[in-house]
């Protein structure tokens, strides 16, 4: 199970999934350097190595991995890995670089590991869609296990960037996975997306504190930028926003 440490709730429902499935279960963590396309947001990134070993030995995990970046990265890595598509939309358009990075480690984690199911979270949607063409288009023999986002008891998706947050930005932070619950709604009543789009898109702009980067419906299968809503397919609704300085990520699916 790869991670960046910081770990949370979220990260521990990964770890006991793949307790229960696996006979061994080896987690990495590693805040890998080239995914990050801000380098104050790698700088910054939260650390808490020691509670994190004590959260997974008691979870039962058997081995942490946890390599240097020197370890990782001997040189820096020529390669480049194009996700077509992927790489326009979302955190592809608004992250560049992003995803060659976290191809790239992954990959390399893949290799050295040699798992037989890998484990992420749905938060990191457009990530799942990352790691698939990953595992399709490289014949990794790993498969991969998607797990719900754990939500706080509000519904802020947990992430460890969310320890960056004050107290005032944890509350205003809300708006994301209350907008994104208005616009599922919304969808399901018969609204149109395009209607329901705005209507968010307005709600952010009257709040100074948070700029919203995007709201978007996708369909997750061929994970594409919709227009209307489709009840017939898989879809999502996908939201990035800056609270401060601290950029969170989060979507809910529509239909299963
Ligand atoms: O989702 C993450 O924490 C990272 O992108 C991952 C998968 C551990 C790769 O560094």
């Amino acid at each position: 199970m790869p991670t960046m440490g910081a770990l949370h709730q979220g990260h521990l429902d990964l770890v006991k999934k793949c307790v229960a499935q696996a006979d061994c279960t080896v987690v990495s963590i590693f805040v890998n350097p080239t995914q990050f396309n801000n380098q104050e947001d790698f700088k910054k990134y939260p650390s808490s190595v020691k509670e994190d070993l004590d959260l997974l030995e008691s979870a039962g995990v058997d081995y942490v991995f946890l390599p240097e970046v020197d370890t990782m990265y001997p040189s820096s890595p020529v390669l480049k890995l194009n996700f077509g598509h992927l790489e326009t939309i979302l955190e592809g358009a608004f992250r560049p670089g992003h995803f060659n990075g976290v191809g790239v480690i992954v990959s390399k984690l893949f290799h050295i590991i040699r798992p037989d199911f890998a484990f992420f979270g749905q938060k990191d949607l457009q990530q799942v869609a990352i790691i698939q063409t990953l595992v399709r288009d490289l014949s990794f023999p790993i498969e991969i296990i998607v797990v719900p986002t754990r939500r706080e008891e509000d519904g802020l998706a947990m992430s460890s960037r969310n320890r960056r947050l004050s107290d005032l930005e944890r509350k205003t932070a809300l708006i994301i996975f209350n907008s994104l619950s208005v616009a599922a709604k919304e969808l399901k009543e018969g609204k149109e997306w395009l209607v329901v789009q705005e209507q968010i898109i307005r709600q952010f702009q009257e709040q100074e504190s948070v700029k919203l980067e995007y709201f978007e419906l996708v369909e997750r299968e061929a994970f594409e930028i919709k227009k209307q809503f489709d009840p017939h397919q898989k879809m999502a609704i996908c939201a990035a926003a800056y609270v401060g300085e601290i950029r969170l990520i989060d979507n809910l699916i529509i239909n299963s």
